[in-house]
């Protein structure tokens, strides 16, 4: 925290090598390391700014998924960094407690910055979250697991995966840039930030054991009540903040078995989309003796429904073939949509094709009003900015554009399956 208050950090973008496998090296970028980056963590109220270096031979950017703040400081591809230059984006955190992230934007190039390593968690607290007494401790139970699939030759060293119609499908996955990685737990109760930070894959998470998974978050912050689920199902882009009550010296593995079912798939086309393979994910093993805690609280939040009367604004967003969005590709010249500020807007995303994407919004957080008409299952009845939509599906989603207005520099909309933002299935809005 520097003399004027603001919470100052820095990331410098940078090449360098990583053994996945011991003795082999293979090519890696990081954020002040070789892989990934740190987690950066700030309170509701404060203000923060960031020192982005990049130490890269080409240019990127840095984007703050899930964060509303000013389109200037978004990170997008308007926002680039050449190599050696700097970037000082700053903002007030104003937004709920929750597991955001950071990753690079460059049009056409994100999918590979994001493979080769760049990413990182940002976790944002407020009083009422700590008032719940969640489990709170960084790393000791409350722990990011930024969940990504990859490619391994025989002898260990890290591969591209060819590309299907999602994108790369690695057949390996990684927990935060570890292979076979395993916690060991020393509380009874454990907090685990979940980020689906791969390119193409979509997960469903489950407990080995077949004991419910308990979800009290998604992607912008608690939900009104935890809930019990079989699975947890997450897309490119999106996080779930869950928590595991542990006996002592007990082993549970957080596996991932995906089904065409879970992904509203036939069977033929969730093949193509990893939609029937099974991982280990990360095994959770509990020390002899358990530091006790009491048993988590099942009321979180309180979140106001937006009043669908006060929508000033209906867009359509069709997700056809050829990964356009309305029969467009991206064009970094055109603005799509000019939004007006501090208004509440309908966004109907209607996903026309035969296979599934994911829907990401920049600046905001939205709520998913109805799915073909329905009420959303409650683990898809909080904060979103990132939804798994799947094939002949209308979403209908309310969000609301405050604060800053800047007609000059857009914000993006866009598939997170980040081969198909990068063949242009994007578009941008401005806020005026
Ligand atoms: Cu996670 Cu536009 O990005
Ligand atoms: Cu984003
Ligand atoms: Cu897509």
């Amino acid at each position: 925290v520097d003399a004027d208050g603001t919470r100052v950090f820095a990331l410098d973008a940078r090449a360098g090598s990583t053994e996945f496998a011991p003795g082999v090296a293979s090519e890696s970028w990081g954020f002040n390391g070789t892989y990934l980056g740190p987690t950066l963590v700030a309170d509701r109220g404060e203000h923060v700014r960031v020192d982005v270096t990049n130490s890269l031979d080409e240019p990127t950017t840095v984007h703050w998924h899930g964060m509303h703040l000013p389109a200037a400081m978004d990170g997008g591809p308007h926002q680039m960094v050449a190599p050696d230059a700097s970037w000082s984006p700053e903002w007030t955190i104003d937004q709920p407690a929750a597991t955001l992230w950071y990753h690079p934007h460059p049009h056409g190039e994100t999918e590979a910055h994001v493979a080769k390593g760049l990413a990182g968690m940002f976790v944002l607290h407020d009083e009422a979250e700590r008032a719940l007494g969640l489990p709170g401790e960084y790393g000791v139970d409350d722990v990011p697991v930024i969940v990504q699939d990859a490619g391994f030759s025989a002898d260990g060293a890290r591969e591209d995966p060819q590309r299907g119609y999602a994108g790369g499908l690695g057949d390996e996955v990684l927990v935060n840039g570890t292979r076979g990685p395993y916690l060991d737990a020393t509380t009874e109760l454990v907090r685990l930030r979940l980020l689906n930070a791969s390119t193409a894959r979509t997960y469903a998470f489950t407990w080995g054991d077949a004991r419910p998974i308990e979800l009290i978050a998604t992607d912008g912050g608690l939900l009104e009540a935890s809930v019990a689920l079989d699975h947890v199902r997450l897309s490119p882009g999106e996080r779930a903040e869950v928590l595991l009550r542990l006996a002592p010296g007990e082993r549970v593995v957080l596996q991932s078995r995906m089904t065409a079912e879970i992904a509203g798939l036939e069977s033929v086309v969730a093949s193509m989309n990893g939609g029937a393979d099974a991982f280990d994910v990360l095994e959770v093993r509990a020390a002899e003796e358990l530091q006790p805690a009491a048993s988590a609280p099942t009321e979180l939040a309180s979140i106001d429904d937006f009043d669908p009367a006060e929508v000033v604004t209906t867009r359509r967003f069709e997700l056809g073939d050829s990964f356009e969005i309305n029969g467009e590709a991206m064009d970094m010249g055109r603005i799509d949509e000019t939004v007006t500020v501090n208004t509440l807007e309908r966004w109907i995303v209607e996903n026309t094709n035969a296979v599934p994407h994911s829907f990401h919004v920049h600046d905001v957080q939205f709520r998913i009003a109805s799915i073909d008409g329905e009420a959303p299952p409650a683990e898809l009845a909080g904060w979103k900015d990132t939804i798994f939509t799947e094939p002949e599906t209308t979403y209908e989603l309310l969000m609301r554009f405050d604060d800053y207005a800047d007609p000059s520099t857009p914000y993006m909309y866009h598939c997170h399956l980040l081969w198909h933002e990068d063949q242009g299935m994007m578009g941008q809005f401005a806020v005026v």
